[in-house]
């Protein structure tokens, strides 16, 4: 293929893949199958391999983020964006209908675009001729701050718009996480030792807030389009028929949940309606924004500073309470990590009983400057605990206590440390029960060990009976010591023993993890798994042997290393060994993608050492070499590349620079 032909194949797989893109996300209708799409990627990939001169910014390849910036450019909203005026009500409903009429002088019944009011963050859109070319955020309405890079890595974000389209079109949208997403990246990031996200909208923020893209990639984000910028096309007067020629345009608008309602009875009945499934609802929504459908009609009425008269959110009741703090329970994890939980008089929020709130650290403590007996707001979100948001100074007795950070541990009374980069303090004592406890659940839980029926009643029950002292000994259990358990009977316990024992043929990967050797979550384990096979293979591994994989950091090494340098966890693993707990994984590469092809990597690399770019490339099949033939499939060339580069051009050899081959692999591994 020379250059002409493959900037033509480039050209149509990009409008074919904008185009099932629209169908899936869209239309939510797609034509073809999601391995049929990804045929086309892969071709596409191919393609800019050979070429990467062809890879511009709105290649569908782009969606995995590119390099990252120094900082947020600002950019000048031509039109600006608004926020909208609130109705607590019916009665503030009845008003913004009646203001409306009157400014219109008209008494018939108004036609209105009802929407539900997504919870996230809004962003523009700027199109030109087709093509996405700014993305930013609201900011304060008049200038927001460029973040093109990252809304290009949403997949429901159109690159390229469906023809015909206008020379100029600026969409208004909120970017979102779905609860269930929010939740998982939450778990990932508390198992990874981060702290996690309060809410959606926060874990939005702080996705869309990312001067490198490519982690911007990784987070779960989708877009809801319902308003328009600047545009110099005829759009339709009607709102809804704008909003159904932005769905014809690629951009997706949530029309499942938009509905037309004529005159405020009809507007309050969907509000109703929508506050009935609120609950149920895959995101967060705080209301419903009603919007009069004519355009011209939205035009006559204008706007006054900050909000649109044509416009009202009807806001449901918040899934906020006040109540008092009764006292502040200190919790021991596995790691040790001493955390403040609150205790609250039982307040109801939005129709569930709270009597608990994350205070997460002294710091956070510090922040919100919390005493015990304040009166506090409370919030949910979501399912996660509730989050206390704010104290009510104002209502200060005199008599509120502040909690000291702990010198001692509250479950075993030795010594608490806190190291320099860390939140929480954390207690040193090996065999303080609380420790144990979560250790055991930990080990015992379904996605480590999966010990069925092992919960916390019977784990409270061998600590107090002392009879386990580390997990090891959950493998001497037998049938008499189980008897001392209250109600347990010959079945129950022979039952127990069974899982037990199934447990000792779990997969290297799951020991890694029910460890619980912190920084080390599920993925991480089983990287380390595959890399190393066995226990002892990892025990002896360097740090800088773990550092040079891909995906583990310093952070990991050190503490694999640390977990390993201890007598005590050492000797626990002995006994699981002669207990007969060893597996042993298949050293094995990842994926077959690049089987067959030869890399070579020259020059100075610096974005990964030469050791992680081998990794790399065996995980998915292919071959790291050290010098350049007609067999090689690739040369990776950094900066001051010399005689391997000069010779790859004379064979024809295909070359890539650092991120041309991050950006192969970040694929690759994708599709693994
Ligand atoms: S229309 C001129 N429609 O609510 C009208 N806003 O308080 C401006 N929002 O900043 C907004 N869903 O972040 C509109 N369907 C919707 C919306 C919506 C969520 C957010 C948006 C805006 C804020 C206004």
């Amino acid at each position: 293929m020379n250059i002409e032909q493959a900037r033509l194949r480039h050209r149509q797989l990009c409008e074919e893949l904008d185009y099932h893109n629209y169908r899936y996300h869209a239309l939510d209708r797609p034509e073809i199958s999601d391995e049929a799409y990804d045929a086309l990627f892969k071709e596409l990939i191919q393609i800019e391999k050979s070429f990467p001169e062809l890879a511009t910014d709105n290649s569908p390849s782009r969606r995995i983020g590119s390099a990252p910036l120094a900082k947020f450019e600002p950019v000048a909203h031509s039109v600006p964006m608004l926020s909208l005026e609130n109705a607590f009500g019916r009665e503030d409903l009845e008003e913004f209908d009646a203001r409306v009429k009157r400014a219109l002088a008209s008494d018939e019944e108004l036609v209105y675009i009802c929407e539900p009011k997504m919870d996230g963050v809004a962003v523009e859109l700027v199109y030109h001729q087709g093509r996405f070319e700014v993305g930013s955020t609201r900011g304060d309405g008049a200038t927001g701050e460029k973040i093109t890079e990252n809304l290009r890595t949403l997949p429901s974000v159109p690159l390229g718009l469906q023809p015909p389209f206008p020379g100029l079109l600026e969409v208004r949208a909120e970017v979102y996480m779905e609860l269930a997403e929010f939740q998982q990246l939450n778990l990932r990031r508390t198992e990874e030792g981060e702290a996690p996200f309060a809410n959606p909208r926060n874990a939005t923020a702080g996705s869309l807030r990312q001067l490198d893209s490519r982690l911007t990639a990784q987070r779960p984000l989708k877009i809801f389009c319902y308003g328009l910028g600047l545009s110099d096309a005829g759009l339709p007067d009607s709102h809804l028929d704008m909003l159904s020629a932005f769905q014809t345009l690629g951009l997706r608008v949530n029309t499942e949940m938009t509905r037309r309602a004529r005159g405020l009875d009809e507007v309050w009945s969907y509000f109703e309606e929508l506050s009935a499934r609120r609950d149920a609802l895959p995101f967060e929504i705080d209301g419903l924004v009603v919007k009069v459908d004519s355009r011209a009609l939205q035009q006559e009425l204008g706007e006054k500073s900050r909000t649109p008269r044509w416009a009202v959110a009807i806001k449901f009741p918040p899934r906020q309470a006040i109540t008092r703090l009764e006292a502040i329970h200190l919790q021991v994890g596995r790691t040790g990590a001493i955390t403040p939980v609150a205790q609250l008089s039982p307040v109801e929020v939005s129709g569930v009983v709270v009597s608990r709130a994350s205070l997460h650290n002294w710091d956070e403590m510090a922040r919100l400057d919390v005493r015990i007996g304040d009166m506090v707001v409370v919030e949910r979100a979501g399912d996660v605990i509730p989050d206390l948001v704010r104290v009510l100074t104002e209502k200060r007795t005199g008599e509120e206590q502040a909690l000291p950070m702990p010198e001692s541990c509250p479950a075993c009374g030795s010594r608490v440390s806190q190291l320099a980069d860390e939140v929480v303090p954390r207690c040193q004592g090996l065999s303080c029960p609380a420790r144990l406890k979560e250790a055991i659940k930990h080990f015992a839980s379904k996605r480590a060990m999966d010990i069925d029926g092992l919960g916390e009643r019977y784990i409270d029950q061998m600590l107090s009976l002392d009879l386990v002292a580390s997990v090891a000994d959950l493998f001497r259990l037998d049938l008499l010591s189980l008897f001392r358990f209250e109600r347990m009977g010959e079945k129950l316990a022979q039952k127990l023993l069974d899982a037990i024992a199934r447990s000792k043929d779990r997969s290297l990967e799951r020991l890694l993890f029910a460890l619980g050797i912190r920084h080390v979550g599920e993925h991480t384990a089983k990287l380390l798994a595959r890399h190393f096979g066995s226990l002892d293979a990892l025990a002896s591994a360097t740090e800088d042997e773990l550092t040079a994989l891909h995906e583990i950091g310093p952070q990991v090494s050190q503490s694999v290393r640390a977990f390993f340098a201890s007598e005590t966890n050492c000797d626990i693993l002995h006994e699981l060994r002669t207990l007969g707990i060893n597996p042993v994984t298949q050293k094995s590469a990842t994926s077959d993608l690049l089987t067959g092809e030869t890399f070579v990597f020259t020059g100075t690399l610096t974005r990964f050492n030469r050791q992680q770019a081998k990794e790399m490339v065996e995980a998915l099949g292919a071959r790291a070499a050290g010098s350049v033939s007609s067999k090689t499939s690739y040369l990776v060339a950094g900066a001051d590349a010399g005689s391997k580069l000069k010779k790859a051009r004379e064979l024809g050899v295909s070359t890539l620079d650092e991120d041309e081959f991050l950006t192969m692999m970040q694929q690759l591994q994708g599709e693994t």
